[in-house]
C-alpha cells in the first residue's frame, strides 16, 4: 500500500468522507451505553450492523479480506481486529476498543475509541488516556509542509515518556474510497523524516499503546493479535483531512464536538 501515489482529495469528496466520518462517529456515540458488564462483544456487533443499515451504510470490515464481522472488538491485551463473539463477555474493568468503519456513497470513516467496562483499574485509566492524549498531540503536529514523522514523534515521545510502547506493526493509512490506501502513518519516528503533508491528503491516525512490550502475536484465527506479553493494550482513531491551513478530523460528532 505504500508504493501507490498518495492521491489528494478534492473538496467534493472531502464533503463526502465527512458525511461518512460523521456517521462514524455517531455510530460511537450510539453503542457507548451499550458498553457494560455482561454484553457479549457479538451483541455489540449486532447493535452497530443494524444501526448502520438503518442509516443507509455498510459496514466496511465485513467480508474485508475475509474478516467475518460488522466491527473489531478488542478487549484488554487484543492491540486490535478482536472478532465479536458471542461467548465473549464484558466484565466489570475491561478495556474494549471498538473499531467501526461505515461507507457511505463509497466513502469510509474509520474511527475507533477504547471504552471502560464499569470501573478501570487506576493503571488502564492511565493506559487509556495517554492513548487518547497520544492522538490529540498527533494530529495537533498535520499541516501543510509537516511530515509523516513529525506525527509518528510526537506520539513515540508522549507514549514513552508514560513507560508505555508504540506498536510498530499495524499504521495509520490513507482512507477514501479505499479503506487502506497510500499513505501509511507510523505511530513511532522521527520529526523532519518522511513525506510532506499537502492539502487534500486524507489518512487516519491510530495509535496501539501498550502496557509492556510493543510486540504483537496473531492468533490462529489469523485476524486477533494481542500483546505478545498479553499486558493490556489500548487504541483510538481518527480519520483526518489536512486542509490549506492545518487539519479537519472528518470523524468527529458536530453536535458533541469533541475530539
Ligand atoms: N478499521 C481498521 C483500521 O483501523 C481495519 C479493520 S480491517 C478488518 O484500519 F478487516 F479487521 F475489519
Ligand atoms: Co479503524
Ligand atoms: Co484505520
Amino acid at each position: 500500500m505504500d508504493n501507490e501515489p498518495i492521491v489528494l482529495l478534492s473538496k467534493r469528496e472531502i464533503d463526502k468522507m465527512r458525511q461518512a466520518g460523521r456517521l462514524a462517529a455517531e455510530l460511537l456515540d450510539y453503542l457507548a451505553p451499550y458498553v457494560k458488564p455482561g454484553v457479549t462483544t457479538l451483541e455489540l456487533n449486532d447493535v452497530a450492523e443494524a444501526w448502520t443499515q438503518k442509516h443507509g451504510a455498510k459496514s466496511a470490515p465485513l467480508g474485508y479480506h475475509g474478516f467475518p464481522k460488522s466491527i473489531c472488538t478488542s478487549v484488554n491485551e487484543v492491540v486490535c481486529h478482536g472478532i465479536p463473539n458471542a461467548k465473549q463477555v464484558l466484565k466489570e474493568g475491561d478495556i474494549i476498543n471498538i473499531d467501526v468503519t461505515p461507507i457511505v456513497d463509497g466513502y469510509h470513516g474509520d474511527t475507533s475509541r477504547t471504552f471502560f467496562v464499569g470501573q478501570p483499574s487506576p493503571l488502564a485509566r492511565r493506559l487509556v488516556e495517554v492513548t487518547e492524549e497520544c492522538l490529540r498531540r498527533a494530529i495537533a503536529e498535520v499541516k501543510p509542509g509537516a511530515r509523516i514523522g513529525d506525527i509518528g514523534a510526537a506520539i513515540q515521545d508522549y507514549a514513552e515518556s508514560h513507560g508505555f510502547s508504540v506498536v510498530r506493526d499495524f499504521v495509520g493509512h490513507g482512507v477514501s474510497r479505499i479503506f487502506h490506501t497510500a499513505p501509511q502513518i507510523p505511530h513511532y519516528g522521527q520529526r523532519g523524516k518522511g513525506k510532506k503533508l499537502r492539502p487534500g491528503m486524507v489518512f487516519t491516525i491510530e495509535p496501539m499503546i501498550n502496557e509492556g512490550t510493543w510486540e504483537v502475536e496473531v492468533l490462529a484465527d489469523k485476524w486477533t493479535a494481542v500483546t505478545k506479553d498479553r499486558k493490556l493494550s489500548a487504541q483510538f482513531e481518527h480519520t483526518i483531512a489536512v486542509t490549506d491551513d492545518g487539519v479537519e478530523i472528518l470523524t468527529l460528532d458536530p453536535s458533541l464536538a469533541t475530539v
